[in-house]
């Protein structure tokens, strides 16, 4: 088997449901940092590299590299069509990728020794969708399927209810955080992925409140909605919408070494296990061994491991204490 092909476990049964990826597609400049530059600080980098990512992308090669279908909705700068062979050579579906004139979306991210990352991100073409593709490709989606989205494309409640009109089930996770997203019908979502500072800024708590307080209020917010909190290093939590119940999913211990893309591996990952109908707590545990193994690679869509070093990892390190 190649390191790329996915196995047999986590192949999306044949009535599976196609993810459509309403995701961002950036051109990262990463810098390698020994801190995190300071107010008014000049610093210099040790390495430089310009790589594909976007949550977006990231969640779809992570989708895609776990053996799931995914079609990925996206538009970029006409210059940067090179960045689209990770997405093709990860098994994604991306006829609906648009090139268009004008600057992709993209990213300054500095990573410091520690694997913590800082991003500044420019939208370019993810914020350039027209009502009038929304409402094509909403058209054309098949209506058994999933809508994934984040929040670095436009116009993502028209998406959204969009979808839902047509009986899609949805699944977001709202990052980049902003006020706005606290208007979207998030009642109305099948799947919410969250991280702490996310489920914090959701329910208007501290960001240091304890795991299950989150949950529990996240859930009283949103009944109804199957939620996923992701606490890096921490583990994952998840709540059943329906029936309340929680589950807890330790991450491995793992020397990190550039974290960015570690929740969009995660989100790719457990969507692809749940395509599979694999029950809640293997989604969390193909997702926190997918993201152990990316925080110890360089680069976000370039750190995303392959299915068959996912389940390699989880058979050596077996399930945590
Ligand atoms: O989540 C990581 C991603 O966030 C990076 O790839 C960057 O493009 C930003 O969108």
């Amino acid at each position: 088997m190649s390191a790329s092909t996915p196995s047999a476990s986590n192949q999306p049964t044949a009535r599976a449901a196609t993810v459509y990826n309403y995701g961002s597609i950036n051109i990262d400049h990463v810098y390698r940092v020994p801190h995190l530059v300071r107010p008014g600080e000049t610093l210099s980098s040790t390495d430089y590299q310009i790589v594909l990512g976007g949550k977006g992308a990231n969640q779809t090669i992570a989708l895609a590299r776990a053996g799931g279908r995914v079609t990925h909705w996206g538009q970029l700068g006409r210059a940067d069509e090179w960045a689209l062979e990770t997405l093709r050579d990860a098994g994604a579906d991306i006829d609906e990728v648009a090139l268009l004139e004008g600057s992709s979306g993209h990213t300054v991210i500095q990573v410091d020794d520690k694997g913590e990352n800082a991003i500044v991100l420019f939208g370019g073409t993810n914020q350039r969708f027209t009502l009038e593709r929304i409402d094509e490709l909403l058209t054309n989606a098949d209506s058994e399927g999933w809508l994934l989205l984040q929040n670095e494309c436009n116009d993502i409640e028209e998406v959204i209810r969009q979808a839902l009109n047509r009986g899609l089930k949805v699944a977001f996770n709202p990052a980049p955080m902003t006020p706005a997203i606290r208007e979207l019908p998030l009642t109305e979502l099948s799947l919410l992925f969250v991280n702490r500072g996310e489920a914090a800024a959701l329910v208007e708590l501290d960001e240091q409140s304890d795991a299950d307080t989150l949950i529990r209020a996240l859930q009283t917010a949103l009944p109804g909605v199957d939620i996923v909190l992701t606490l890096g290093a921490a583990g994952a939590w998840r709540i059943d919408g329906t029936r309340g119940d929680t589950l807890y999913q330790p991450a491995r211990p793992v020397q990190a070494v550039d974290t960015t893309g570690a929740g969009d591996t995660f989100i790719g990952y457990y969507m692809a296990a749940l395509q599979a109908d694999r029950d809640a707590t293997t989604c969390l545990e193909r997702a926190t061994a997918a993201a152990a193994l990316a925080v110890q690679r360089p680069g976000a869509a370039t750190g995303i491991p392959a299915v068959n070093e996912v389940e390699t990892f989880l058979q050596i390190a077996g399930r945590p204490e």
